[in-house]
């Protein structure tokens, strides 16, 4: 089933002549984590923004074409509407939380609230969101008083706990440090097990190469390629046209190709990378 389709979809921001996206058609299906790159300032954000309807309810410009998320025309509806569907994580986890409320739970619990939810019910969706995320001893913290990336954690999960049909990241650990960025990560590559829809626009191709099923590279508006994770993120050349550093398993493949050490297709994964190792130990 599609959850996600873009149809002839440009948008140009208001006091620009030029459109900053440019005719995009894109079908998501759901259950499918598509990971998202490119370089900077090839329109990544404004895609995930225009996905929540940020774009054009929040932001002025000319929208041309459609975009229908879970069968909802995107231009058409409001942003009340579209927030029930579609689930935005930003880069700063500051900026996403609430702040209405004094703890981790409270946090979690306030769009809920906001729906009308009966309060069992808030109850039991917090609980197992904070233990989702693995955050059980704070609970009762102040989110604002966590680490970057357990607010990151906190922001995610106060997302996905008003069950979106998808849930869009934009540089999730964009200002993480690495710490931070690996308990996002390992909260990502979670959801991707319980096979929540995600598109995920990220920097970090080395997490993507571990369990994204798609991707798809963005360059000036226009996506540039679409296809399975292997495919794209092997492929050297590809990723280089489009600045895009391939990643570090990926880079040692090739530098041991380069060397005649190897001569099947470059690695992907760490499960390659170690079956790689093997082999050549093996001579
Ligand atoms: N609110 C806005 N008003 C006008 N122009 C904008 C706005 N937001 C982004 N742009 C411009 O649109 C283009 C695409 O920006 P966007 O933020 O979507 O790209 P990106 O791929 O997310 O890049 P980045 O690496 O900076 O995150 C850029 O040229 C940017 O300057
Ligand atoms: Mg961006």
């Amino acid at each position: 089933m599609d959850i996600l389709k873009f149809k002839n979809f440009s948008w140009t921001y208001e006091g620009f002549n030029t459109p900053i996206i440019k005719k995009i058609n894109l079908t998501i299906k759901k259950g499918e984590f598509v990971g998202m790159i490119g370089r900077v300032g090839a329109g990544r954000s404004s895609l995930c923004s225009s996905i929540l309807g940020l774009i054009p309810h929040f932001y002025p410009g000319k929208f041309e074409g459609n975009i229908i998320v879970d069968g909802v025309d995107v231009e058409t509806s409001s942003l009340s509407k579209l927030s029930t569907i579609v689930g935005l994580v930003f880069q700063s986890p500051t900026n996403q939380l609430s702040g209405a409320g004094t703890t981790v739970e409270e946090e979690l619990a306030f769009g809920l609230e906001n729906l009308g939810i009966q309060r069992h019910e808030i109850i039991k969706r917090v609980e197992e969101m904070v233990k989702l995320i693995g955050l059980e001893k704070f609970s009762s913290r102040n989110p604002f008083e966590l680490s970057g990336g357990q607010q990151q954690k906190v922001a995610i999960a106060s997302v996905l706990i008003m069950e979106p049909k998808i849930l869009v990241m934009d540089e999730p650990t964009a200002q993480l440090d690495p710490l931070g960025t690996k308990l996002v990560f390992d909260l990502i590559k979670k959801l991707a097990s319980k096979g929540i829809t995600i598109l995920l626009n990220t920097q970090n191709v080395d997490q993507l190469a571990e369990f994204a099923d798609r991707i798809i590279i963005m360059d000036k508006g226009e996506i540039a390629a679409d296809g399975d994770a292997r495919s794209i993120l092997t492929d050297i050349t590809l990723l280089k046209k489009y600045g895009i550093e391939p990643s570090q398993l990926t880079t040692l493949s090739y530098k041991m190709k380069e060397k005649k050490l190897w001569n099947k297709p470059l690695c992907l994964t760490m499960k390659d990378a170690e079956e790689m190792v093997c082999e050549v130990m093996k001579r």
